[in-house]
This record gives structure tokens, sequence and C-alpha cells, in this order.
């Protein structure tokens, strides 16, 4: 097999008169002018319990998107079942086949689905049009694309054959089934992680965040259209703990694909630990949870590249990206002049609904998030050891909107320094530019995570020095850009830590962990 490795997904610019632009505003009417009701869907057939849940859109929260039923142990029953039933096919397929539907999924999604997806994202989880494109339009085509790459690259490994013998590699997929759990924050993720196991063989339940069920349902109906059998994926969504809870004491469990938050990975590990005894296997537990990611800017940087990195970094997307550039390590012989480029950029930018093209802020995802995020800002209000330099203002009105905020923080180890937020909120260490060595082991040990970072510097002992310090610090590290916003098949993603287990999203890397593979030797 020749498969060329594939070429990013262009993203699109919806200009103004643009046809894309004229798609997706005409979608973004259709799907407010009706509410949906979304079943599970098990073993290719919808199910319904009658145990609702709600869709809202996060910028006006009056606006119900959908309602979706929720699954109970019944219904994990029958997922379980419908996973077993479906792998008796769908591992024994030719993967050849297996990967043909995955790539169908692509060129749907960059064809008649992207608007759909888009739309469903931008009203769904409030996201401007941009983040939109690049994430549930570029990023899931990409790791689609990428991924079944990947999957003919593993497949066609093969050991060395004496004369006499002929030694194979069956990469077989896992003895059971893979549980996937996904976020709220990128529709691309909520999509690649059921699909990147069965891409191998795998039959998988998914269960989607509460708060993002509205783009993963129609996510799952693109990859029925694209030809998915019958209980390959089985979509359960529900409480997070009752799903998780019945679905870790299965025998069957064979492996875990989760983003999510750190305290519910730690959760879920330790009740695997709990019932190790009961498994065929050894479940594979695969995590990305969260990060305190940070930019580190030395006296030799430019300007305008470390206000961009910081705007782009912190406040797209609301700050809700495990990436997202949350501490800020500044120079003091530079402060004077970042601050005042980097409030002066943060006044200009505007804030409202994601079906305004113009506004860069939305809302953030629900009442929880808004109310931990507000906690936060009123800790720094009141504490003498901080100070907010802009923003600050929350308002739940109509939708969870919180501004854009920088907190200057007097010590390196202020609570915003080193806690994860999840959403719009930059806190700002101006250090000793003389201490700059020093200040960087500081960054190294403030945190328990280790996603992504930023060195900002012309000078390359500088940046030598920070590769050095900062080597377990972030498991994404960019010189000279911001920490958000890594390309399938460019910058493999994950991080180590409190980050999770670093098996790089986007990369064989991660698919190799899906296989369980049989080493044959034949004698002649
Ligand atoms: N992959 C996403 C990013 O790099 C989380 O921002």
């Amino acid at each position: 097999y020749k498969i060329e490795k594939p070429a990013n997904e262009p993203v699109l610019s919806y200009r103004p008169g643009s046809p894309e632009r004229e798609e997706l505003k005409a979608k973004l009417k259709e799907l407010k002018s009706r509410e949906i009701e979304i079943p599970l869907i098990i073993g290719g057939k919808e199910v319904k319990t009658g145990d609702f849940g709600e869709c809202r859109m996060p910028h006006d929260h009056q606006h119900r998107l959908a309602v979706y039923h929720k699954a109970g142990p019944k219904e994990i029953e029958m997922a379980i079942e419908a996973a077993r039933e479906a792998k008796k096919e769908w591992a024994r397929m030719a993967w050849e086949d297996r990967i043909a539907i995955f790539r169908k999924a692509a060129e749907l999604l960059a064809g008649p689905y992207r608007s759909l997806l888009n739309a469903a994202t931008m009203l769904g989880q409030s996201k401007n049009v941009f983040q939109a494109e690049i994430d549930s339009a570029c990023e899931l085509i990409d790791f689609f694309r990428f991924n079944t790459y990947y999957a003919t690259q593993i497949y066609k490994d093969q050991p060395y054959s004496p004369v006499g013998f002929w030694n194979r590699m069956e990469y077989r997929p896992l003895e059971g089934f893979v549980f996937a759990v996904t976020p709220f924050n990128f529709t691309s993720i909520a999509g690649n992680l059921p699909t990147s196991p069965a891409m191998l063989g795998n039959t998988v339940l998914w269960k989607p965040a509460s708060s993002a069920i509205y783009s993963a349902y129609y996510i799952m109906k693109l990859l029925e259209e694209a030809g998915l059998p019958p209980g390959v994926i089985n979509f359960i969504p529900g409480s997070g703990s009752k799903v998780g809870d019945y679905v870790l004491a299965s025998p069957e469990l064979a492996g875990i694909h989760f983003t999510g938050s750190t305290e519910v990975f730690k959760s879920m590990w330790r009740t695997v630990g709990e019932n190790i005894e009961k498994y065929n296997t050894y479940p594979r537990i695969v995590g990305e949870t969260g990060g305190k990611d940070f930019v580190f800017v030395h006296e030799s940087a430019q300007v305008a590249p470390v206000v961009t990195a910081l705007i782009r970094g912190a406040f797209e997307y609301q700050g809700q990206k495990c990436s997202a550039a949350s501490r800020a390590y500044i120079p003091d012989n530079r402060w004077e002049e970042i601050k005042e480029e980097l409030l002066a950029q943060i006044s200009e930018l505007k804030m409202g609904s994601p079906e305004d093209f113009t506004n860069f802020v939305n809302a953030v995802i629900d009442k929880n998030a808004y109310q931990s995020i507000k906690e936060y800002i009123d800790y720094a209000k009141a504490h003498e050891d901080a100070e907010i330099l802009i923003g600050g203002n929350c308002d739940d009105s109509k939708g969870y909107f919180i501004e854009p905020t920088v907190i200057l923080a007097k010590t390196p180890d202020f609570k915003t320094m080193r806690e994860e937020i999840f959403g719009p909120v930059l806190t700002v260490y101006v250090y000793d530019a003389d201490k700059y060595e020093e200040t960087l082991h500081i960054c190294d040990q403030t945190s328990p995570y280790g996603l992504t970072g930023s060195i900002f510097a012309q000078d390359r002992k500088a940046i030598v020095l920070a590769e050095d310090i900062l080597v377990n610090a972030a498991g994404n590290f960019y010189i000279n850009d911001k920490p958000t916003g890594a390309v399938v098949g460019q910058q493999p993603f994950g991080g180590s830590r409190a980050s999770g287990t670093n098996d790089k999203a986007g990369s064989y890397l991660n698919l190799l962990r899906w296989v369980s593979p049989r080493a044959i030797k034949e004698t002649f």
C-alpha cells in the first residue's frame, strides 16, 4: 500500500459574502428554530429511557436546543452486549474496509456535515465561528484522515523473517470493549476518543459530556451515514458517576479513552484498581486531563508575539482549553511595555453571542463553570497579594458571561498561579529579570500539571535553559508561540504529571494503545 500522509484540512475564512458563511448562517437559523429529542444509540437502534436531560445554549440559557435521554444500568448492559456482538465481525473485518468508513466520515464532514457540526458547536458550546471551524471541522477531519493513515502504518509494520520461517505481527484489538469519556470543550476530541480505538477493530461505549451532547449526537449521525456498523460505537449519555461506575465494573472493560477533569480521571483509575480482579485483561488507561499552562517571557523576547500569545492563549474559547495560557512570567524590565499593549488589546475584545461573528469572547459552558470561575476572580479581588488589572465582571442574567480578566499576582505561588481555573482568567507574575533561571525552576514546581507551555526569547541560551529546566513541565512545548492550538499530524498532543498519560492524540503513539498484538512464528 502506498498511502500518502494526508495534508491538514484548510481553515475556511467565513468572510462576509463567502458561501461558507451563508451556509453556516442558514444552518444556525435552522438549528435554533427547532428543538430535537436525542435518543441513546445502542446496537444501531434508538433507545429512549424517559429520564431526560436538557441541552441549553450557554450564551442564552433560556433557549433549549434539545432534550436527551439518559442511560441507566439496563441500557449500559444493552450497550455492553451490543459492543460484544458487533465485535465479532468488526474485529475480523479487513482493516482496509474498517478505515474506509472513517475516511468517508472525513469527506462527509469536509462537505455536507461541516456547517451542521460547526453550528451545533457554536450554539451548544458557545464557540465563535473560527474556534468552531478549527475544532469541529478541521481538527476532526484531520483526526479521521491522519489516524487512518497511522493505522495503515501500524498494520504494515511486520517483523523480519529469516529463510525457513515466517514471522508475523497480528495487530488484534483489545479483548473487550473500550469506554470513551469525552469533554465539552472540543467537538474534535469528542469525535476522536471513540473513533480511534474503533479504527483498530475495537468496539466502544461512548459517554459524551452532559454539556456537549448536542454536537456529540451529530457526530454519531455522521458516523452512521459514513457506514459505521451497528454496535461498533454505542452512544450512552447519562450521569458521569452512574454510567462510569457501572461500566467500570464490567469484566469486559479493556480500555478507557478519557479527556476531562483530573479528579474524575483519578477516581476512574481508583475504581479500576478496586475492580482489578474482575477483569479479563488489564484495562489500558489513556487519559488527558487538566493543565496550568504557562507563558514564560525572557527579557530578549519581542513584545508583539508575546501579547498575541497571551490574548489568544488565555481568552480564545473563554480559556476553556486544557492547553490555555493561564499563568505568565514576565521580566520586570519588559513589563510596562507588555502591560500597556496587553491591556489596550484586551479592552478591544468584543463579548457576546457566537451568532454575531464579530464577538471574540462568548459564554462559559454552564452555571457550575460560571460559579467556579467567578469564585477565583472574587478570591483575587479580596486578596492583598493580587490586583485585577482588567476585567473581573461577570453576568449570568442571559448567558454565562465572564469578562477576559488579568490578575497581577505579587507572589509566584498565589492560588490562581497554581490551580486550573478553566475560564478566561490569566494571572501574571512579574519577576526580577536577573533571576531568570531561578524563576524557571519556580515555574516548573508551581503546579502539579505538565501539559503545555511557551517560552518567548530571542536569546538562544535562554531558550535552551528553559527547554532543560522545564523538561517535564509541558508535553507540548512552544518556542515563541502560544501554548494552544496543537495541529493533528504536526504537534502530537498530550502531557504528563497530573495532566495525563501523555499518549499523544493525533499520532500513531495513541493508536498503538488500542491494539494487543499477537506475534506468530511459523516454521517450514
Ligand atoms: N489540542 C488542543 C490545543 O492544543 C487542546 O489547544
